[in-house]
This record gives C-alpha cells, sequence and structure tokens, in this order.
C-alpha cells in the first residue's frame, strides 16, 4: 500500500535516502571503505571501451554514469538511447563493455540493444532493478538496484538507485585503471555513504519548492537548465514534469541556451536551473543572467555554498546541503522530481497512472 501517502510517486520520493543506503550497502565494505564489485567474468581494467544505453529516465542516469567514468576512470563512453542504439549499428571495441539499465528489465528497446551488443561480442553488464527479468537473464553480469518494486509510472527513486551503482562502478573501473588513487577513493567513498542522511535533510526543503511549484503550475512551456552532470539532471526534471503536469518542458544544456530556445524567454516562460557549487557554477551563473535579462523568471536548485550568489538573481532558490561534486547530481535530482510531483498536485492530475503512460514498455 501507500503507508499514508497520497500517491505511491510521494511514497516513493521519500525512499530515496533509504534506497540509496541499501543500493550502495551490497557494493561498499563499510570496514575498509572500498567499492567490492560482485565477481565480474572479465578483467575491467582491459576493457578499451564502454557504450551506455537505456530509455527515459535510466537514459539520463546513464548520461551522468558516462559524465563520471570519463571525468573519473577516463574510459572512453559512448551513449544513446536504446531505440536510437539499436538500428545505429555502431563500429564496437572488440572486448568493449555494453552497460545497460533498466528499472522493469524488460524495455523492449532495451533489450534489442542488449541482444545486439552482445552478438557484436561485447561483454554485457545491465543495471536492474528486477533482478529476475528477461534482461538479466541476457546480461553476464546484473548490478541490482536496491530500490523495491516501483509503483508509480513517473520513475523516482530507481533514478537514484541507478546513479548509485554507476557511481560504484565509476570508482572500480577508476581503480583498475589506476586513474584515482587511495585517498581519492576513500574521498569518493565517503562522499557516497554521506548520502542517506543529506538525502533526508532534502525533504526540509519541501515549502520553498511548493513555493516554486505554484510558479510552475502557472506556465503553458518551462525551460531546465543545467551543465555538466547537472544537464541530465534538467533532463530529467523535465521528463517528470511533462509526465505527470502535461505541462511542456525542454532541457538544455545551459551553454546552449543561446544558440536558440534564449528566444523563448519572456516572463511567462519560467526557467527551473539546477547550479550546486562547484567548478561549473560561474558560467552557469552567468547563463541565468543572459536568461534574467530576457525577463526570464529564475527558479534555481542549488546547495548552501552556491545559494548566497543565487538569492541575488533568483526569484526562488531551494539550497539543499552541499556535497562533493561527484555525488551532487544524485542528491541534485531529488528536489527536482519533488517539484514535479508537487505542480501536479495542484494541476489535479493523475500522478500515478499518467494518461498515454505504461509502466514498463514492452512494445516497440
Ligand atoms: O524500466 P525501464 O527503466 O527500462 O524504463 C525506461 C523508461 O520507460 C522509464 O524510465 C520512463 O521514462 C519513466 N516513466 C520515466 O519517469
Amino acid at each position: 500500500g501507500k503507508d499514508g501517502y497520497r500517491h505511491y510517486m510521494e511514497k516513493e520520493l521519500h525512499e530515496h535516502p533509504v534506497v540509496i543506503g541499501q543500493t550502495l550497502q551490497r557494493l561498499i565494505d563499510p570496514a575498509t571503505r572500498r567499492v567490492v564489485m560482485p565477481d565480474l567474468p572479465f578483467d575491467l581494467a582491459a576493457i578499451p571501451r564502454a557504450v551506455i544505453t537505456a530509455c527515459g529516465s535510466a537514459f539520463y542516469a546513464g548520461m551522468i554514469g558516462r559524465y563520471w567514468i570519463e571525468q573519473y576512470a577516463r574510459l572512453p563512453v559512448d551513449i544513446d538511447v536504446a531505440s536510437e542504439m539499436r538500428y545505429r549499428n555502431p563500429p564496437l571495441a572488440n572486448g568493449g563493455l555494453g552497460l545497460l539499465i533498466s528499472q522493469s528489465g524488460e524495455t523492449a528497446d532495451t533489450l534489442a540493444a542488449l541482444r545486439g551488443m552482445r552478438a557484436a561480442g561485447q561483454h554485457i553488464v545491465s543495471v536492474l532493478n528486477v533482478e529476475q527479468s528477461t534482461m538479466a537473464r541476457e546480461s553476464d553480469a546484473v548490478l541490482g538496484t536496491v530500490a523495491g518494486p516501483e509503483i508509480s509510472v513517473a520513475s523516482t527513486k530507481a533514478f537514484t538507485a541507478q546513479l548509485s551503482v554507476l557511481a560504484c562502478l565509476t570508482i572500480a573501473f577508476a581503480r583498475a585503471r589506476a586513474a584515482i588513487d587511495a585517498a581519492q577513493e576513500e574521498r569518493m567513498v565517503t562522499s557516497l555513504l554521506d548520502l542517506p542522511s543529506k538525502a533526508t535533510e532534502v525533504f526540509e526543503r519541501h515549502d520553498e519548492i511548493r513555493r516554486m511549484a505554484a510558479i510552475v503550475a502557472g506556465a503553458r512551456d518551462v525551460l531546465y537548465l543545467g551543465r555538466g552532470a547537472m544537464f541530465p539532471v534538467a533532463l530529467e526534471g523535465a521528463l517528470k514534469l511533462k509526465e505527470i503536469t502535461y505541462i511542456h518542458a525542454e532541457a538544455y544544456a545551459a551553454g546552449e541556451m543561446k544558440h536558440g530556445p534564449i528566444s523563448l524567454i519572456d516572463s511567462t516562460v519560467p526557467v527551473v536551473a539546477t547550479v550546486p557549487s562547484g567548478p561549473l557554477f560561474e558560467k552557469t551563473l552567468s547563463n541565468l543572467q543572459e536568461a534574467k535579462a530576457r525577463g526570464g523568471r529564475l527558479l534555481v536548485f542549488t546547495d548552501m555554498a552556491g545559494a548566497p550568489r543565487l538569492r541575488e538573481i533568483a526569484e526562488c532558490v531551494v539550497a539543499i546541503p552541499t556535497v562533493d561534486e561527484f555525488v551532487a547530481p544524485i542528491l541534485q535530482t531529488i528536489p527536482v522530481q519533488i517539484l514535479a510531483y508537487e505542480v501536479a498536485l495542484i494541476k489535479g492530475t493523475d500522478v500515478d497512472q499518467p494518461r498515454n503512460l505504461a509502466k514498463s514498455v514492452t512494445v516497440e
């Protein structure tokens, strides 16, 4: 049941802290504070290239995974949505890794991409929530997300669980490739293990998120922005809003705005940006200033460290705990999903069963 929550989505949003913790517990040894991967039938150090593919939210988790694996493990990663990947027939590296991500393990396009990559000789690793699924049976190894059943059509907790697995895989790759040292690994692991308590603190920002929701609910179009690993967070926010509120939303890499979508901006198109402190902070801030100069209403997700600067220009600021830049996309996803839920409450839509959508898309 819904345990007293109004919707499964609300219940599942509140499960983020527990789910992140449970998923990490499977992959991190608390005594040594090191990532311990399950036995893989190949050597991580010998993988020359990886290809990530998935659909919908799982694809956005994969985009963050690519960002991490390239950044920290220095391994080249290609990524595409499964419906494109399955027909692209890209040249694949000998002994390469095919990395699939799926909550259900039954998504037709992702399964077809898996089969194509397997036929092309790739090692197949799947990040799955349903561990007795078709994709699980057809993979060389399964990395489980310990999210429990996800009932809401809009994915929430499965997404942060997928990111938790991908973060551990990044560390394992980085160590295998000698791209990080022991101190760096410990710093990364510590930042992961701190996440469940930090995620709980996000729910203390509920009132600010509701204020933002009141503005978004009155709009016809919304623009979501983010840079680097925050770009997929923006994509996830826009998808969630579209899915459950039927408000048109688009996500752009913040630096790309001036190449087109800036012409959309006026006081009727709110700009929702995810801008935590870190190396891309100043760059994203100047993108927001450009939007504000065109009359855009700025609604910003940031962290405590970034909040003072953003309060000078934004109409609404939601500041969550400041964490290591590595894990920031995991934490920043939570308020963005809560925003969509709060807008749906205002709109009175069928949150758990949005029109035209199925929980798992088992046809092409
Ligand atoms: O079961 P899967 O993770 O393979 O599903 C992929 C997408 O269909 C799914 O993430 C969809 O985009 C969600 N409704 C997003 O909230």
